[in-house]
This record gives structure tokens, sequence and C-alpha cells, in this order.
């Protein structure tokens, strides 16, 4: 492998990318302004206007509600949570099934197994890596009660299809929008079309509370179960005269009023961190899409991309050398990215150790329809093993310079191929 380091000579980005802060003194007023109130957090967990979180809370989901348009948006303190809040605010009950995607962050995944559901994975589409329609349909069965899709990498998921099987089948659609604030699918926005959509802030994400997450739905009662969810709902259930909490398990989900405070501010410049990445990502597929067997990400018709990662397919057959070959070439150069995004997650022990010990756990106890030794997805096999490259717009605060380089860094890798070609041989 040493040899690779002929290709570079030296390498074209030969120091660290600026990490991206998108802080700023908005926020760091707003969070002395904030701690002077002395309301470090406004929730109570027992009946009481507090109930419903403090002053900053409820402000950042009402403007979070108005400029997503949707009836209620609901804070919690990661999307993770968001995700358990969502999958009990729809009610799975022990052995219902879930179809998921296999190639997402593994807190999709694990979400319905915290109400006892079964997580039934679908394949992805090749194109934009969402869940495919046609693979969901396959895996629907009697037990079936809701898709939870993500939007992956900032593209939509082909959201109209699974609404209508949703709808066909009387089921919920989830979007875990996580990575997608302000995708959009035909003027609507994504984590709006589904039943209920997921938004993440962690520090990672295109504006961020350090920690955070957000519920979006239309369903009154949907989000009246996710603040239940959110904060102890047993507590409440008299003076809120609810008889029915079916396998709704009270949290505490709570964002604190400091991240509310920061959310406001974040959510007011969410359109400069969106098309700032949106022009990153649209110089590196430009310069890079001449190059054969390389394939910069596309947007549907009618979608905005708002590229969480870039995320390019090579294909070895066309290119002549490996992906990880290539990829070792552009580490070399400097050009920081990684390949292959997650293994595909149904290859994870909580999925495949209690098939192999045969004494299945709880849930897989309960419902033993679904054989994970035998889930097999194969377009995203393929993606993580072969044909995916990607890079984060979002971790790096890159300038005009920073952007040509990284163009050359790939150029040059690409067209000495023909020496990593000889060199693998
Ligand atoms: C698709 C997806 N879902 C869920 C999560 C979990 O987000 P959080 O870290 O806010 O819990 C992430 C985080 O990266 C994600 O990318």
């Amino acid at each position: 492998m040493t040899k690779l380091a002929i290709l570079g000579g030296e390498s074209l980005i030969d120091k660290q990318l600026k990490p991206y802060r998108s802080i700023g003194p908005l926020e760091i007023k707003a969070v002395e302004e904030t701690m002077r109130t002395g309301v470090i957090s406004g929730f109570y967990g027992d009946f009481c206007n507090e109930f419903w979180g403090g002053p900053k809370v409820n402000e950042f989901e009402n403007t979070w509600a108005s400029r997503f348009d949707v009836r209620h948006a609901v804070t919690v303190n990661s999307a993770t949570s968001a995700l358990y809040a969502a999958i009990g605010a729809i009610g799975i009950s022990p052995g219902d099934e879930v179809i998921v995607p296999p190639y997402t962050m593994s807190a999709t995944v694990m979400a319905p197994i915290v109400y006892g559901g079964i997580p039934v994975f679908a394949d992805i589409e090749s194109d934009t890596f969402g869940l495919d329609p046609e693979s969901v349909r396959q895996a629907i069965t009697s037990k079936t009660k809701a898709i939870l899709t993500v939007n992956l990498f900032g593209h939509t998921s082909q959201l109209d299809e699974l609404m209508d099987i949703a709808k066909q089948n009387n089921i919920y659609l989830i979007e875990d929008n996580a990575q997608g604030p302000l995708a959009e699918d035909n003027g609507r926005l994504a984590g709006t079309i589904g039943h209920i959509g997921v938004f993440s802030l962690n520090y990672h994400k295109h504006i961020h509370t350090g920690e955070g997450g957000i519920c979006v739905t239309d369903d009154d009662n949907l989000a009246l179960r996710m603040k239940l969810i959110r904060n102890h709902g047993e507590n409440v259930v008299e003076p809120l005269e609810i008889d029915d909490l079916t396998n709704l398990i009270g949290f505490n989900f709570r964002l604190t009023e400091i991240q509310a405070a920061i959310g406001i501010e974040q959510l007011k410049k969410i359109d400069h961190h969106v098309e700032k990445r949106e022009k990153i990502a649209k110089s590196l597929s430009e310069s890079l899409n001449d190059l054969p067997g390389i394939f910069p990400p596309i947007i549907r018709k009618g979608c905005r991309h708002v590229f969480y990662v870039w995320g390019a397919k090579f294909d070895e057959k066309i290119v002549g050398v490996s992906r990880d070959v290539f990829s070792k070439a552009l580490e070399m150069e400097g050009f920081p990215h990684f390949t292959g995004y997650c293994k595909p997650l149904y290859h994870l022990p909580v999925f495949q150790k209690q098939v192999a010990f045969g004494n299945q756990g709880h849930p897989f106890n309960i419902n033993k329809n679904v054989n994970y030794e035998k889930t097999d997805c194969p377009v995203c096999e393929y993606m993580y093993q072969k044909a995916f490259i990607g890079f984060e717009p979002c971790a790096y605060d890159i300038n005009d310079n920073d952007l040509d380089l990284l163009i050359a860094a790939f150029r040059k890798v690409y067209n000495q191929k023909d020496k990593l070609i000889t060199m693998s041989k």
C-alpha cells in the first residue's frame, strides 16, 4: 500500500480543512440572555404550564412550525429521542413490524425495538439511497404498522410512492429527515410529507443546538402523544383525561432553554447554511462530472438536495481500479472523505447474534417472521462494499481556494489511475 505514495508525490492538500462553525455572536448573546433569566430548563414533569416546556422552547417550536408550515413542532433532546417519540406516538406494540432501510445511522433502526417492534429491512434505491418502494412492497406483511424512511444525505426518498403504499395498507409513514432540513420534493419540505418527520440538531448537522431534535406533524393526537413521551406522560393522564396510553413510555427527552435559545438563532440562518453546502456540492459535481466511472449525486426532478453528504458512486469496472485503492490515493492527497457510509445494519450483532444463538430475546421471540441471517439488500451491499464515496460539506469551512484544491486532488488521482492499476496488480 505504501507504494501508492508515489502517486501524489507531495499531497495537494497539505493542511487540515478548517472545521465549520455555525455558532456566532448572536447565539452567544442569546445564551447569555437566557442564562440571566435563571431558567435553564423550563420543563416540569407533572401537570402545570411547564409540562409543555419553557418560554424559549415554546418560541422555538412555534417558529419551527411556521418555517416548516406544519401544525406542530415538538422539540426533544436528539433525533434519536425524536425517533423514539415518533414510533411511540404511532403506538407500535410488541411484534409489530416497521420497514426500515439498512443504509442509515443506527438510531433509525433501533427505534422500533424500544417498543418491542421488529425492524424489517427493505433495500435502497441506487440513485438517491432512500427506501426502494418496490422492496418496501415486498416487505409488507399483515404485521406491518409503519414505514420509517430516511431522506439520506439530504435528498428525499420516493415519498409520494411510499405514502401511497402507506395509505393502501393503512399504516404510517415516518420520515427520518435528520440530514435533510429544507430538502424539497415538488415544492413540499422534506419531513412534512409523511405522518411525522424527524429532524436532528446535533453538532454535525446544517444547523444545530449542540444536541437536539424535532418532530413535526399536522396530526394533533400524534403531537400530543409525542409531548407525553417527551416528559413522563403517565403523570398527566388524570388532568388531561387521557385513558389510552397504549405503548406509551414517558421519557425525559426535554430540550433546555439554552439549546432552544441557540436553535432560534440558528433557524434564522438556515438558508445561508444550506445554500453554502449546495454551492460546494454543485462545484464538486460539475467539476468531476466528466470523469468516466465517477457518478456525482443526482437530484431528482422537482427535488432540492441539501447535501448533508455529497456522495458519488464509483464504478470500478469503468475506472479500472477498486474504490478502496482509489480512496487510499485520495486520502494521501489530503482529500477528506469516507467510503461505504455504514455497513448494512442487519449485520449488527443485535440482529445477527440472537439468530445465531437460537434463543431469541424480546421482541424477536414474539414475531419470528423475520430472519436476519437471510436478510440481503444487494443495492445497499454494493454501495457499502464497492461504490460509495462521500464528502461532508457540513464538516468544513471551505473557501473557493480549498474547493479548487479538492477538485484538483480528485482529478489528479483520477488522471493517474493507470499507475494505481499497475500497482494494485
Ligand atoms: C439519519 C439519521 N437519523 C438519526 C440520527 C440521530 O441523530 P441524533 O444524533 O440527533 O440523535 C442521525 C444522526 O446523525 C442521522 O443521521
